[in-house]
């Protein structure tokens, strides 16, 4: 059975061979081709923190391969608010589904529920954890829109302490030829451990020292829901803001992600730059879903 809890469950081929296939999605996602290879199948969305785009994106990437979705999306709706433990919620689910995709607000949640399925589990976000689907679009969008990854410089802006983004981009990047730069308020730091397990090409820096020279500049929300205390997070609210006037220090060709939502970290008026990609970032989220479901699923 295939889980997909972490980006390390998979090796560079193997991330290399789901944006292959993502790639031969596209069409689908768009609607230009119907396909039925995931007819009488079905996906459990168990969501238990909100979400829009992953969500969604799982469910449309079910529809338009022909299959179907059964959805709960909080704890309150489900029989957990009677007492029941998660462990016998998978167990239950696992029955009445083929695989199951699950948000959950604790670190390792994801994993847990992947012990107590019989049916394959994909990690949605798992706290300040992983989001390995989230990464793989990531990659994707990176590759589509500067035609490698290999090479290229990339800025991770904002939150790294607590993004799940930041932590499953990151330990996927440092398996291609990337130099990784890391801008955040102090506070808001990528964690020690991370650096001391990662071998890759990083190094800390300031926006204004490397605007001119990156290819991709990834910026993230500060997770407020993750701060154990209001007071540390209004320290460091509206840190940051990625403005028209840095964007257009960019390259030409240099792009602008963002995994969504947006808070007020990239101006409005970046949208309309040729830079901004993050909208076009949260499309690729269905052929890459497309792919990770096929995979786990057939
Ligand atoms: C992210 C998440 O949930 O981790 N959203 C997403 O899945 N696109 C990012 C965020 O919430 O800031």
């Amino acid at each position: 059975m295939k889980h997909l809890i972490s980006i390390e469950d998979l090796n560079k081929s193997e991330i290399i061979k789901i944006l292959d296939k993502s790639e031969e999605f596209e069409y689908v996602a768009l609607g230009k081709k119907s396909l039925d290879i995931l007819r009488g199948k079905i996906l459990a969305n168990l969501f238990f923190e909100p979400s829009t785009r992953t969500r969604i994106s799982f469910e449309c990437a079910m529809k338009r391969l022909g299959g179907d979705v059964i959805n709960v999306s909080t704890q309150e709706a489900s029989s957990m608010a009677k007492g029941e433990t998660l462990a016998d919620t998978i167990r239950v689910v696992s029955n009445y589904c083929d695989a199951i995709a699950i948000r959950h607000p604790l670190e390792g949640a994801a994993r847990f529920a992947a012990e107590n399925a019989t049916v394959p589990v994909i990690n949605a976000g798992d706290g300040a954890g992983q989001h390995p689907t989230q990464t793989l679009l990531d990659l994707y969008t990176i590759r589509k829109e500067l035609g490698k990854i290999d090479g290229t410089k990339i800025a991770l802006v904002g939150d790294l302490k607590y993004s799940r983004t930041i932590h499953s981009l990151i330990k996927a990047l440092t398996l291609f030829k990337t130099k990784i730069y890391l801008v955040s308020p102090e506070a808001l730091e990528l964690p020690k451990e991370f650096l001391e397990e990662l071998s890759g090409n990083i190094e800390k820096t300031k926006l204004e020292d490397i605007i001119e020279e990156v290819d991709v500049i990834y910026v993230t929300r500060i997770q407020k829901e993750r701060f154990p205390d209001e007071e540390e997070y209004r320290k460091v609210a509206k840190s940051y803001r990625i403005t028209a006037e840095i964007a257009r220090r960019m390259k030409e060709e240099a792009i602008i992600l963002h995994p969504l939502p947006r808070v007020d970290e990239i101006s409005v008026e970046v949208d309309s730059m040729k830079q901004a990609r993050y909208f076009k970032q949260a499309f690729y989220g269905v052929p890459v879903r497309m792919a990770i479901l096929t995979e786990v699923m057939l």
